[in-house]
């Protein structure tokens, strides 16, 4: 995998993706175990971020310090990027001073750019459309709970389309595992790559499917999945819809009765679950929620392995740019 990019899931073979996680796991006990291997010594990563992050981008940081590499942040402001400078340009620039670049913003079709003009790996961070490095650390962490992913069955309940909708659906059919997308019909994945995703299923062993009940879909399910309903980007106004969309299918206990007794549930965080974020109070105040996407008896539960999850975006990021960038 050296010199590859990490752009989407649909880019990785099952066995690649298999390797990413098993070096993911042998970086996780080799840093507990304090025999951790420096493969980035002398390396130099940039941090190119578009939106808001802190998952993201401490598990690059510190990936890379624990590895010995450097890195340099670019954040939404206080570059040249976009605004004075076009992605090929920037790419080009960055290409001869950095050994890898991580980029998070909106249009896939800019980390992709980054990738072809500046010669060396480029880590996707997240895009409108995918979010590839977020679905190893949820992998990982479904291995560790369960021991296996093959036959999982995974439901997704919110917006489907939007970047983690995509990237677990392809990740699960990467993996032979049963996916079920919980959501109503317009917030579906797209059909084109619900296609390509059954495709795939049919040669792993796994499935996908669409459900519009959430009492139906969560029967018998090993891992409950949401994100927030309104993705980073999108504008303040669509809030309103989307909560009237998605509230029938917010993860609750009620929602979640035929679910497997030892069900896990799983969020890329951060989540809606209180009233202690500005987000969060502003929703009360004009809809009267306390909890959006996740109630907080469900979040703080032992079903919810959600900082286990957050923890394993550090082991999983480091193993991509191990495996891509390091020696
Ligand atoms: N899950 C995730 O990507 O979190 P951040 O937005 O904090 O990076
Ligand atoms: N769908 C969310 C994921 C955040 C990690 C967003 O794009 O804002």
């Amino acid at each position: 995998m050296k010199g590859r990019s990490f752009l989407k899931l649909l880019d990785f073979s099952s066995r690649e993706l298999r390797y990413l996680l098993d070096l993911s796991r042998d970086l996780k006990r080799a840093k507990y175990a304090g025999t951790e291997q420096k493969l980035m010594e002398g390396k130099n990563i940039a941090l190119l971020f578009q939106k808001d992050s802190t998952r993201t981008r401490c598990a690059f940081e510190v990936g890379a310090f624990d590895q010995g590499a450097h890195v340099t942040y670019l954040g939404p402001s206080g570059s040249q990027f976009g605004k004075k400078e076009s992605v090929a340009d920037t790419a080009r620039v960055l290409g001869r001073m950095f050994d890898g670049i991580e980029f998070r913003g909106y249009k896939q079709s800019d980390v992709e750019e980054l990738a072809k003009y500046s010669g060396v790996p480029v880590f996707n961070g997240l895009t409108d459309e995918w979010h590839p490095t977020q679905i190893l650390a949820d992998f990982l962490t479904i291995e560790e709970e369960k021991g296996y992913l093959k036959g999982i069955k995974f439901v997704f309940a919110g917006d489907a389309r939007n970047n983690m909708g995509n990237s677990l659906m392809v990740g699960c059919a990467k993996m032979g595992m049963h996916f079920v997308a919980a959501a109503p019909k317009e917030l579906w994945p797209d059909e084109k790559l619900v296609k390509e995703c059954k495709k795939i299923a049919k040669e792993t062993g796994g499935t996908i499917e669409l459900s519009d009940d959430i009492k139906i879909a969560t029967k018998n399910a090993d891992v409950i999945y949401t994100d927030v309903w309104v993705s980073m980007g999108e504008p303040e106004d669509v809030w309103a819809k989307r909560i009237k969309q998605l509230l029938p299918f917010q993860v609750s206990k009620e929602n979640l009765k035929n679910a497997k007794e030892d069900y896990l549930f799983m969020h890329c965080l951060p989540a809606f679950h209180d009233l202690k974020t500005e987000v969060g109070n502003d929703i009360y105040k004009k809809f009267g929620l306390t909890a959006m996407e996740v109630t907080d008896e469900v979040f703080e539960s032992k079903h919810s392995v959600v900082f286990e999850e957050a923890e394993n975006r550090l082991h999983t990021i480091k193993a991509v740019m191990v495996a891509m960038v390091g020696k």
